[in-house]
């Protein structure tokens, strides 16, 4: 996969007027989950694109391929990450377009004529986000997920479970956006704030996120680094992090940052909400007890939380058992990560995986 060098995504930010132009483009494409969604006549609500879109990439490459409409190439180059021939590129493309993707390198010609998308565009609540490419599916050739460590996420189905449920308060001023990735989390609720800043661990992402930001309009200062040490002398009135955790083992370590770092970010009245995937140990277990349960300081926190009902990545007490799932199920798309996830999951003594976004405020 042509993954972009860090340089080149940095070099994104000095070609807002030409990459406004596409995305200008995109829009008059209806590109976005629901025009793609009507192009392959899906019957999951358009959302779910955000979730599958590894598998509709497998599921739908032919019919793609048998579609040389401009949607169809766009579709595939920034969201299913498919090879288009170039002459068909060129033909479905405008060429003004065309160029702009090539002079920014957000697609490049590799081998066989073929031109190969370095980027996904992913288009949440009505706003494109730029990203790294989370696999490449080379059809008969195989189906490749990223290897980098350093990949900036797509915005993805977790993305919107926290922007769905991010408070909305009037007196919450500041947003400091934790773990930041595309910047989607803060770029969408920009106009709520005075004031935001957004962290990530991977230099990468606070680059993409700044050019999304210019793209939205957005005035948002990202930086490179680490929750655990993260401290610009600030504080925040609401603080929000979908975490990374995809094996159930969002807990500990988001313990570990409620324990260490909550006092010294968050201000007096503020609230922190960590979307993720929490393993617990009876079927009637709450997140919020798992917190009260692990923090070292519990009764310092008023500690609350809204299950997503229905996330791919949850597993019920019976999902683990029978170790059969429903249909979206995270499960059923990734199925090579079945066996090692219901052993470990086994083996725990888990009972059930909830996704689930936890509020913590200063206890009164
Ligand atoms: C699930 S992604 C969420 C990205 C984005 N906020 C969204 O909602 O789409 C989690 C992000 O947390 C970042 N991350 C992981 N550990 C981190 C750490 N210790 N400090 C800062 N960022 C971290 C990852 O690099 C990744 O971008």
């Amino acid at each position: 996969m042509g993954m972009l060098a860090l340089e080149d995504v940095n070099r994104l930010a000095s070609q807002v007027p030409q990459l406004e132009e596409f995305f200008a483009y995109l829009r008059a494409q209806r590109y976005g989950l629901d025009g793609i969604s009507a192009l392959l006549k899906l019957d999951d609500a358009p959302d779910v694109l955000l979730a599958r879109s590894a598998y509709y990439s497998f599921l739908c490459r032919d019919e793609l391929e048998s579609n040389a409409s401009t949607l169809s190439v766009l579709a595939r180059l920034f969201f299913f990450s498919i090879r288009v021939p170039v002459k068909v590129a060129r033909a479905a493309l405008r060429a003004a377009v065309y160029k702009i993707i090539e002079d920014a390198g957000l697609a490049r010609p590799g081998s066989a004529e073929l031109l190969e998308g370095a980027v996904t565009i992913s288009e949440m609540r009505s706003t494109y986000f730029i990203s790294d490419q989370l696999f490449t599916n080379l059809g008969n050739e195989g189906f490749i997920p990223s290897m980098a460590d350093d990949v900036t996420m797509p915005a993805h189905a977790s993305s919107l479970e926290l922007f769905d449920r991010l408070e909305q308060d009037d007196h919450l001023r500041s947003f400091l956006d934790l773990g930041c990735g595309t910047g989607c989390q803060s770029i969408l609720t920009a106009a709520r704030y005075d004031r935001r800043k957004g962290i990530d661990l991977f230099a990468r992402s606070p680059a993409f996120a700044r050019v999304n930001a210019a793209l939205a309009g957005v005035d948002c200062e990202y930086v490179n680094g680490d929750i655990f040490t993260f401290e610009d002398g600030q504080k925040y009135d609401h603080i929000a992090w979908n975490t990374p955790g995809i094996h159930g083992l969002s807990g500990p370590p988001l313990a570990r940052l409620i324990d260490s770092r909550l006092d010294l970010l968050m201000s007096i009245e503020g609230v922190c909400q960590l979307s993720g995937i929490f393993a617990l140990s009876s079927p009637r277990a709450t997140v919020s007890e798992y917190f009260r349960a692990t923090l070292a300081h519990a009764d310092r926190w008023k500690i609350s939380d809204r299950v997503v009902e229905g996330s791919p990545f949850g597993l019920s007490a019976e999902n683990i058992t029978t170790g059969k799932f429903p249909r979206l199920s995270y499960l059923i798309t990734n199925p090579q990560e079945k066996g090692p996830l219901l052993g470990r999951l086994r083996a725990a003594k888990v009972s059930k995986v909830v996704v689930a976004v936890a509020s913590f405020k200063r206890a009164p």
